[in-house]
């Protein structure tokens, strides 16, 4: 069973119980979030001038806009504000800065219709985030930059919580991943030719879940919830950002999500940075623990 729990004021520890349990988080906008979301508003809106950003892919070529997205996405999560925001972000939310691991944030860029879904606007089908490798004490937030529509936002399809899907995450491995992906970007291939991790049979629509939510809001799930890019047929372009948290302290007591049908290897853990002092995440500390 999958529980929506709308603005609880609960301590970060009691919401990562229930996000381990299955259940989604939503909160309304706050200073911080909201902050973020403009930070990217600001971002977006210059790139594509003179365009109105969520309806330019209708006057630009597809190259164009990709000439638009890809820096743009670059800019978004590379810059330090970004960093800080989301750093505030987590603040504001009562996360603990010197135990709480963030990796950096995306802006996603899901134009209508099927003018663009792979490269630089990746439509990502059914997953869960730990056939990519992640961990299962991680916690996915996810937040509209410019108001979502059902039609455009992404799905859940609940009923997985419980039940496993036949994928091919066995055959994923988090380094290999990587270095397909320098190497892509040494040669500057523009389309993304990595192998995903995918759904080995048809998944089951019955208790697909949209939600709707406007600027800033928030949505947190389990990285062992799947989910999937909406298609967009909304008429307009949908920007969303995208960010991963997790505790140290949940790693190395083990504390997480079910994995009821992951078969990946590797870990993206190296990737996350120190909330307080974006320091990055050491993955020997877990190891090393392990060995201990
Ligand atoms: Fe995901």
């Amino acid at each position: 069973m999958v529980g929506i729990y709308t603005n609880h004021d609960l301590a970060d520890s009691e919401r990562r119980d229930l996000v381990f349990s299955g259940n989604l988080l939503l909160y309304g906008r706050n200073a911080a979030t909201d902050a973020l979301a403009q930070g990217a508003i600001e971002l977006i809106t210059a790139a594509f001038a003179p365009h109105e950003p969520q309806s330019a892919q209708f006057q630009l070529s597809v190259e164009e806009f990709i000439q638009i997205a890809g820096p743009l996405k670059t800019q978004f999560t590379n810059a330090l504000r970004t960093k800080e925001q989301v750093r505030a972000v987590l603040e504001a939310f009562g996360c603990d800065l010197d135990d709480t691991y963030f990796d950096v944030p995306r802006l996603r860029i899901v134009p209508h219709g099927g003018y663009l879904s792979s490269g630089v606007s990746y439509a990502y089908k059914a997953h869960r985030d730990i056939w990519y490798a992640s961990p299962t004490a991680q916690v996915n937030w996810w937040l509209p930059v410019f108001d979502v529509t059902a039609d455009r936002a992404m799905s859940f399809f609940t009923e997985y919580w419980e039940k496993p899907l036949k994928n091919s995450s066995a055959e994923f491995d988090y380094g290999d991943w990587c270095a397909v992906g320098r190497k892509m970007a040494a040669t500057q291939v523009k389309e993304d030719t990595r192998k995903h991790p995918l759904p080995q049979e048809s998944v089951s629509v019955a208790s697909e879940l949209r939600i709707a939510g406007t600027r800033g809001e928030v949505i947190m799930f389990s990285a062992s919830q799947l989910h999937s890019t909406a298609p967009n047929q909304s008429g307009a372009t949908r920007f969303s950002i995208d960010f991963r948290t997790f505790s140290l302290k949940d790693l190395r007591s083990g504390r997480g999500a079910p994995n009821i049908d992951t078969k990946s290897t590797g870990t993206t853990i190296g990737d996350f940075l120190r909330a307080s002092d974006f320091r990055p995440m050491d993955p020997g500390i877990i190891e090393k623990q392990h060995v201990a």
